[in-house]
């Protein structure tokens, strides 16, 4: 067995956590250049870090109860709570028993229906940029993601509280990545206002969230929406159901992990198709079918639409890594994961290894034909992760996506802003440095 080559990513180990907060992508690239598909990394702590199917496939499936979400979703807690992404062991199997029928099939159809009104409603705000001065495509994908998220998750709610919250979440989520990212940046934010700011948005959005809950106990008429079908969750093992802030905390998980990932994946893929009048043809031709409500059987409709969302999700992951603590020693491929390494699962990375992808840097919809997907090993492609902890909106997204291009490259055209540099900057979500602008014709 062998040790996983280290790499050294700068003369002191003091600068490294500075180089890597720079430019997270290309610290990453750098190591697997010189040090083959898993390599070992030291920051504030060491990490394995991986593009190799074989890995991803040992600690999600293989060896799954050797390993923990760790001290990277711990940092999240402040803001999530107990929910799904950041709870562990038996407690986050009996909330995932609790919380997945919400997204079975037929729920999600019905919710299919309020993601068309808000997509024609959002065509309309659309028609207003035409042939105007370019917009900022990912700030409108958030914007339509997040109307989504809510109006699914909280059912009729004020334009008002939408806005709170969709800000607030956002903004505390940004302050605790930076606390992680850029520790040395804590003591700063403890006097400039960055940490009371945190304090009165997360105070603000929990009366917000625990009101709505409060007002549904009670009433007779339910809502069809999520947070009721949290609410009305029972363990069928055990008869119980999850206490208020449990049900706060699953549907703040639910709204941060769900809009911003959609968002940032519809916002890549349209700044790639910008550039690809052949592929928006074809997308055209098969939203033909589309009403500006569309039916969830004319939904089904868009094989080839699917095929290029895949595609973007490969060279635009919007979860662009998975992190994972080892419990125990383990072993893939001859190589020892260390007991107490921190994991880091890099699937940006894995979709562009070119030891696994012809071509692994052209955009190509063929990729996901159904002969490809067929031939394709599983452990190469997983926009939405795998094994027990795999994403359970991952149907809910799909849908939303689908819609969403379909509905929008029916009736617009898109063209790159050449005065405007785009960049990827990895957060928590693959997102851009400074925005993606396109113009709408
Ligand atoms: C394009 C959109 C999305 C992408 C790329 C994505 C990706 C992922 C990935 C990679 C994971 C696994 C993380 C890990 O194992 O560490 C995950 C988990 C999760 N996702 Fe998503 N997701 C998306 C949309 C959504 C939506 C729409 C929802 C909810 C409405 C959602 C809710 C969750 C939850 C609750 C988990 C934690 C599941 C668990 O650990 O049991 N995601 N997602």
């Amino acid at each position: 067995m062998s040790v996983i080559p280290e790499f050294k990513i700068a003369r002191f180990s003091i600068q490294a956590p500075f180089i890597f907060a720079k430019d997270p992508l290309l610290a990453i690239r750098r190591g697997f250049d010189a040090c083959g598909d898993t390599f070992r990394l030291k920051l504030f702590r060491e990490f394995a870090v991986s593009r190799d199917p074989a890995f991803f496939k040992q600690v999600l499936v293989t060896n799954h109860k050797n390993y923990k979400k760790g001290s990277s979703s711990k940092m999240l807690n402040p803001v999530l709570g107990n929910g799904l992404v950041t709870s562990e062991g038996d407690f986050w199997l009996r909330q995932r028993r609790l919380v997945q029928p919400a997204f079975h099939r037929e729920r999600l159809q019905e919710l299919f229906v309020t993601m068309g009104q808000i997509t024609a409603d959002f065509l309309h705000e659309m028609e207003t940029f035409r042939g105007k001065k370019a917009v900022d495509i990912d700030a409108k994908m958030m914007g339509i993601t997040a109307d989504i998220a809510l109006k699914t998750l909280f059912g009729n709610i004020s334009h008002e509280d939408k806005m709170q919250i969709y800000h607030q979440v956002n903004r505390t989520q940004r302050y605790l990545v930076t606390r992680v990212r850029r520790p040395y940046r804590i003591p700063l934010m403890m006097v400039n206002g960055e940490r009371t700011r945190f304090k009165t948005d997360l105070a603000y959005f929990n009366k917000l969230v625990f009101e709505f809950i409060h007002q549904r106990h009670g009433i007779t008429e339910k809502p069809n929406d999520l947070l009721q079908l949290l609410l009305d969750s029972l363990d069928e093992e055990t008869g119980e159901q999850m206490n208020d802030q449990q049900i706060r905390d699953e549907a703040i998980t639910m709204f941060a992990a769900g809009h911003e990932t959609s968002a940032t994946g519809l916002s890549w893929l349209l700044w790639e198709l910008a550039r690809q009048p052949n592929i928006i043809a074809r997308i055209r031709q098969e939203a033909e079918i589309f009403d500006t409500v569309p039916t969830f059987e004319q939904l089904l409709k868009l094989p080839y639409t699917r095929q290029v969302i895949e595609e973007g999700m490969r060279l635009y992951p919007p979860a662009w890594t998975m992190t994972r603590e080892s419990l125990g020693e383990d072993e893939v491929e001859g190589q020892i994961i260390p007991k107490g390494i921190s994991v880091f699962m890099s699937i940006y990375e894995l979709h562009r290894n070119p030891n696994i992808w012809k071509n692994s840097l052209v955009f190509d919809p063929e990729n996901f034909s159904l002969e490809n997907v067929k031939n394709r090993p599983k452990f190469n492609y997983l926009p939405f992760g795998a094994g027990p902890r795999l994403c359970i909106g991952q149907q809910f997204a799909m849908m939303e996506m689908q819609l969403i291009l379909a509905s929008l490259i029916k009736r617009f055209d898109f063209e790159i802003d050449p005065s405007h540099h785009v960049g990827i900057y990895p957060q928590i979500v693959l997102k851009s440095t400074n925005g993606i602008k396109l113009f709408i014709k």
